[in-house]
């Protein structure tokens, strides 16, 4: 049964974008006017509260969509009130923005409301790399948006998007230098991935090519492991370095199977009720959402309790992800049962994954592999 000092994660979904990239399938929908919709988050969270019972809230992570479509008026509210219904205690509060609608006011507005970090979408320093990936913000737009956030916030994470369709290895170092000259503690790093349903696999089915192969991929991908090794990164999960001291903890919550909220539309959840696990998945669209909170007091739509083996596979799963792995005891106890060993010690002996001690961890090897290593694992 969890107690008041575990630490709850808050995930706040904010659907709308300027405009809609040709590569994304997260839940997104064009910017419109919609007066519902912070109402129905703010009673969604008190809804929240009542299941979850007391706890300490360890991040607040506003993503999207574009959260910085929000006022600070707006992201303020949020703030305040996750303060007031939970124990509050100095949590990372993070927001993704868009290099595009950068506003020193807003930023400013939104550190003032207890911001600690911000998330920029910058995906490219390179006007034709940006302009390919459908962005509408161009390279001076992105350093100026980087440099903004650096003076604003105590600690600023960078997405970059490798892998489309003509990148080589010295546009990706030039993109790297450049976020790494300015300053930036945290980079996030992701291959371009071709999402069903997307502009992008329509064009691929066209046979229209928008991202390199798989070896080349696998080049990109080495090179910027090198060089932010080099530049004293820690490569801590599969897609995310950081300097010491300034790994996202809110994502860190999902790696590690720490408990968290999922509010807004079609936002997920995972959270530990008396002593089972729930999957809660929010309304998926801003008017479903809001209608069900106006007509129920809540936004979940489907709430499914994980069976032991359901939620051990997912911990090993996330876990395997990050540097520190997972604990060998902990899997055992949700599991009821080991990791198979003969499995496990051959893992171990093709260099694949690690143990110290109670925790199993995969090697930078066993990271490449990481579909093929788990599968090996709950196979066995
Ligand atoms: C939820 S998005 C929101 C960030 C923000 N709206 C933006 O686009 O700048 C988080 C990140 O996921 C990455 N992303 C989204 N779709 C992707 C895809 N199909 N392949 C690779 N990366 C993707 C992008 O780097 C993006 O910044
Ligand atoms: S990548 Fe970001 S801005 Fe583009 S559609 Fe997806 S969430 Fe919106």
């Amino acid at each position: 049964m969890p107690q008041i000092n575990d630490p709850l994660a808050v995930y706040i979904h904010w659907p709308y974008c300027a405009r809609i990239c040709p590569y994304c399938d997260f839940n997104v929908y064009k910017r419109k006017a919609d007066d519902a919709l912070l109402p129905a988050i703010l009673s969604d969270l008190k809804h929240w509260r009542e299941l979850t019972g007391p706890r300490t809230i360890s991040s607040i992570h506003f993503g999207g969509g574009t959260p910085s479509l929000m006022t600070p008026a707006q992201v303020s509210q949020v703030i305040d009130i996750v303060a007031e219904l939970w124990t509050f205690y100095a949590p990372e509060i993070a927001l993704e923005a868009n290099p595009h609608e950068m506003n020193a006011e807003d930023w400013r507005g939104y550190r003032a409301a207890g911001l600690t970090r911000l998330s920029l979408g910058l995906q490219s320093f390179h006007d034709p790399a940006l302009k390919f990936l459908g962005r509408d913000h161009d390279g001076t737009t992105a350093q100026a948006a980087l440099d903004m956030a650096l003076d604003i916030f105590p600690s600023v994470s960078t997405d970059l998007i490798f892998g489309w369709a003509g990148q080589t290895l010295d546009m990706l170092s030039d993109d790297l230098t450049r976020i790494l000259d300015a300053g930036t503690q945290h980079i996030s790093t992701y291959q371009l991935t071709i999402e069903d349903g997307t502009a992008f696999a329509k064009a691929e089915d066209r046979g229209q090519s928008r991202a390199v192969d798989a070896d080349q991929s696998a080049d990109l991908y080495d090179h910027v492991c090198a060089i932010l090794k080099a530049a004293g990164f820690e490569h801590y999960e599969v897609s995310n370095f950081a300097k010491p001291s300034h790994r996202s903890k809110h994502n860190l919550a999902y790696w590690q199977g720490i408990d968290y909220v999922g509010v807004g539309p079609g936002a997920h959840g995972r959270v530990t009720l008396g002593n089972k696990r729930q999957a809660t998945i929010a309304h998926l669209t801003p008017g479903g959402y809001t209608r069900a909170v106006t007509e129920t007091g809540s936004g979940i739509d489907s709430c499914d309790t994980l069976t032991g083996a359901d939620w051990a596979t997912e911990y090993l799963l996330m876990g395997l992800r990050i540097d520190e792995g997972i604990s060998l005891t902990r899997y055992r106890n949700l599991s009821g049962k080991d990791l198979d060993r003969d499995e496990l010690n051959a893992l171990i002996g093709d260099g694949l994954l690690r143990r110290v001690d109670d925790r199993l961890c995969a090697t930078s090897n066993g990271r490449l592999l990481l579909n093929a290593v788990t599968e090996r694992l709950l196979l066995a």
